[in-house]
């Protein structure tokens, strides 16, 4: 069994990066810049927002926080949405999910401008990844393939199971393993709450992605010998050793099913260092892309 290291991983992907931005430094070209909102003062989305703010710094991309009142109007938010659509100095934005229950998260998405979607949540991103046109990536099911990628995982002819069918990582994930690309070519069959025979179906899975958010879901006897299993999951469980008062959960009871696996992502450690490697990866292709068109129209 070995540990997929999502921290290695990403180190690795915001070096190259690093190089890149080196060789857009001596060119002059303007650095990526990622505007991050945060609606309410939600404690998850507190931390996945300061993560990426820091990753931005890491790897020497400009990045903006705009904090927002939980009870800023839709009309507002949305006003403010299309402001930096306009702003041709802000190459990404990216809008924190969950929103408060008032805010239409469909309606924000619809508003943030293709070219500057980040996240790759936009329509005309989902319809162009459907259909293997180059887009931009939702990052968690990236940041998942190219994990795959840095571990040479073979994926052709195998059989993928993915649990959730969320649009942010379960739908997207299982468009991306059926593709016929080096790091896809798989069956894929998705799971969720109204799946029956969840447990046989896992039993012939080769490659098990776990993302609904259940803690300890994928137990060691759903699981084949030599499967590779993708745990997704970061639920906040109350833990009164730790000083923040909880721990982070996966998915999946790792340590039993462990022993039974091929290749397996601990929590934390493995699919969340990924994602924001990903979503560094929309960045500095937004930007880049912004560079090109501007040299093709002189
Ligand atoms: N909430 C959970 N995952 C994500 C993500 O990848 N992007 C955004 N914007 N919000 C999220």
């Amino acid at each position: 069994m070995q540990i997929l290291n999502g921290k290695d991983a990403s180190q690795a992907i915001k070096d190259s990066l690093k190089l890149e931005m080196a060789q857009m430094a001596v060119q002059g070209k303007a650095v990526p810049h990622l505007v991050a909102v945060l609606v309410g003062n939600n404690g998850a989305s507190e931390t996945y927002v300061a993560s990426k703010v820091k990753a931005c710094q890491e790897v020497g991309f400009k990045s903006t926080l705009i904090r927002l009142e939980d009870d800023i109007s839709s009309l507002k938010l949305l006003d403010m949405i299309m402001d930096l659509n306009r702003d041709p100095d802000i190459h990404g934005i990216l809008v924190q999910l969950p929103l408060p229950k008032h805010i239409s998260e469909e309606e924000v998405i619809n508003t943030i401008d293709p070219s500057k979607d980040v996240d790759g949540f936009h329509p005309n991103n989902i319809g162009r990844m459907i259909l293997g046109h180059p887009s931009f990536i939702p990052a968690t099911p990236y940041g998942i393939m190219l994990l795959l990628e840095h571990y040479k995982i073979e994926t052709k002819g195998k059989h993928a199971v993915v649990i959730g069918r969320s649009n942010i990582v379960g739908r997207p994930m299982s468009i991306l393993l059926s593709e016929n690309r080096a790091q896809g070519n798989c069956t894929v069959t998705i799971c969720h709450s109204h799946t029956k025979n969840i447990k046989e179906i896992c039993q012939s899975a080769d490659i098990i992605v776990a993302a609904l958010g259940r803690p300890n879901f994928v137990t060691a006897d759903m699981v084949k010998e030599g499967a590779v299993i993708i745990d997704v999951g970061i639920t906040r469980v109350p833990d009164s050793t730790k000083k923040s008062g909880y721990r982070i959960a996966g998915d999946v009871d790792f340590e039993n099913v462990a022993p039974k696996c091929s290749f397996i992502t601990p929590v934390p450690g493995g699919v969340g260092p990924m994602t924001i490697a990903a979503l560094m990866k929309n960045t500095f292709k937004a930007c880049a892309l912004k560079h090109y068109y501007e040299e093709a129209e002189g």
